[in-house]
């Protein structure tokens, strides 16, 4: 089957190397020049774990190409996926939609045989109604039906789960659409991928409500987090305690600094104005979205307390580890470390930083932090270390080595990689998230 990717960004890309991986015949497309010249080279966009092996084995295998030009991407081709951008729209949060619908637009302008439009960009409740209203105005003679197939990939673990999805969602109004979907995901199908039919609207709705849910649990285990430092407990116990009963579930109950990246973000501000357009208020995601904002100046100003508080700081040294929102990733969107660095350069702190992967696209975001080649270098004179990224390099640092280097052994971890009682033993001051 012939599939094309419209968007080569992080999402068509990993699709579409993915799909070609099943044996689909792929086109990934994109309006970019230098990005497809960098692909036909074998460079990736992005930092993904396994991409770049992945996508060369299948333009070897003559199952997977790049172009710029739409109408020849999409020729002959059953469906045809719409995996572009739909960044926050500035000044009201909601959803910007124009990458999506131009393309809708281009498509029906080029359709040349029966086919499948198919949003996997994360779009608004009743977004594909509007994508058909535009095809159907495009004047195509052709057979189309508008699906909607969201994605839940997580950055840095991608194509595992693509490959092996929790579930995949499939929003179709007619049998051409569910057809062609069922044999789109066939692979998936045999390997017995739970797939949910739903009704379009509602599978664009399950996006948002999983990304929103998520970011809710994330949330709750922060202020629980929070708590647990007033009280005396424990959190990751209180994880644990909670996340054994399986109505619960353990997964996404680490505390932290707040969530980033490109999606909770982005998503719950979405979800939250599409619940404001149909007057039916989301108290909790509202809820979620502020609690979550005003972490991330809060971790810096934990930080600082290390430091002996705001007035103390000025002159003072901190080394961060990690930058990006999460390990893995290139990714700096939303990450909490930028807050964490503006709230420490505010007071006057010196503020130095390694990250394996992020540190070029970090550098415009935060110009005052000086970037350095590799953590030991940043931790030269640190009056402070903050572990801001629970990147696996971090995970076991030679202790004795950064004693010899930092100025005072004090470590914030935001991401509790490392025990308490060991890090004491081994002479540092040490804190943490939610743990006494
Ligand atoms: C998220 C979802 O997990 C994917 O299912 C979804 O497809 C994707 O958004 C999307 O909508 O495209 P992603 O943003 O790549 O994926 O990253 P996550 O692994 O979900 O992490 C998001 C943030 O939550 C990170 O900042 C991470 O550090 C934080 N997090 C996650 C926690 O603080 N605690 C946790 O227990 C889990």
């Amino acid at each position: 089957m012939k599939i094309a990717m419209v968007g080569s960004g992080y999402v068509g890309l990993v699709s579409g190397a993915c799909f070609a991986d099943f044996g689909h015949d792929v086109v990934c497309i994109d309006k970019d020049q230098s990005k497809i010249d960098r692909l036909h080279e074998g460079v990736m966009p992005i930092y993904e774990p396994g991409l770049d092996a992945l996508v060369e084995s299948n333009v070897k295998a003559g199952r997977l190409s790049f172009t710029t030009s739409l109408a020849e991407g999409i020729k002959d081709a059953a469906a045809i996926f719409i995996a572009v951008g739909t960044p926050s729209r500035r000044g009201d949060g909601h959803a910007d939609l124009s990458f999506v619908y131009a393309v809708a637009k281009e498509v029906g302008e080029s359709l040349s045989g029966p086919a499948v439009v198919v949003t996997k960009s994360t779009v608004p409740v009743g977004t594909g109604d509007e994508v058909e209203r535009i095809l159907k105005d495009s004047g195509t003679a052709h057979q189309f039906s508008v699906v909607s197939n969201p994605e839940f990939l997580r950055e840095g673990a991608a194509i595992g789960d693509f490959k092996r999805p929790d579930r995949i969602v499939i929003g179709a109004e007619d049998d051409f659409g569910r057809d062609v979907m069922r044999e789109v995901y066939r692979p998936l199908f045999l390997n017995e991928s739970p797939i949910l039919f739903t009704e379009r609207r509602t599978s664009e709705l399950i996006k948002y409500a999983a990304n929103a849910f998520l970011a809710t649990k994330i949330t709750f285990i922060n202020e629980m987090a929070d708590l647990c430092e007033k009280v005396g407990a424990n959190v990751q116990d209180v994880s644990r305690g909670i996340g054994m009963d399986n109505r619960i579930g353990s997964k996404f109950l680490h505390a932290g600094p707040g969530y980033g990246g490109s999606c909770f973000p982005k998503d719950t501000l979405a979800l939250l104005k599409t619940a404001e357009d149909y007057d039916s208020p989301t108290r909790i995601v509202e809820a979620v979205v502020k609690t979550n904002e005003s972490r991330k100046r809060a971790m810096g100003r934990k930080v600082l307390d290390a430091l002996g508080g705001a007035e103390n700081a000025r002159g003072k040294k901190a080394a961060l580890l990690g930058l990006t929102f999460k390990p893995n990733t290139d990714d700096m969107r939303d990450s909490p470390a930028i807050a964490v660095a503006q709230t420490l350069t505010d007071a006057g702190v010196i503020v130095s930083a390694y990250d394996p992967e992020g540190m070029e696209i970090a550098h415009p975001l935060m110009p005052d932090v000086i970037m350095c080649d590799d953590p030991y270098a940043a931790l030269e004179g640190a009056d402070v270390t903050a572990i801001v990224t629970e990147w696996d390099a971090f995970r076991a640092l030679d202790l004795g080595r950064v004693k010899e280097l930092v100025n005072a052994p004090v470590m914030v971890d935001l991401r509790n990689i490392y025990n308490p009682d060991d890090m004491r033993a081994s002479g540092f001051t040490y804190t943490s998230i939610g743990r006494a």
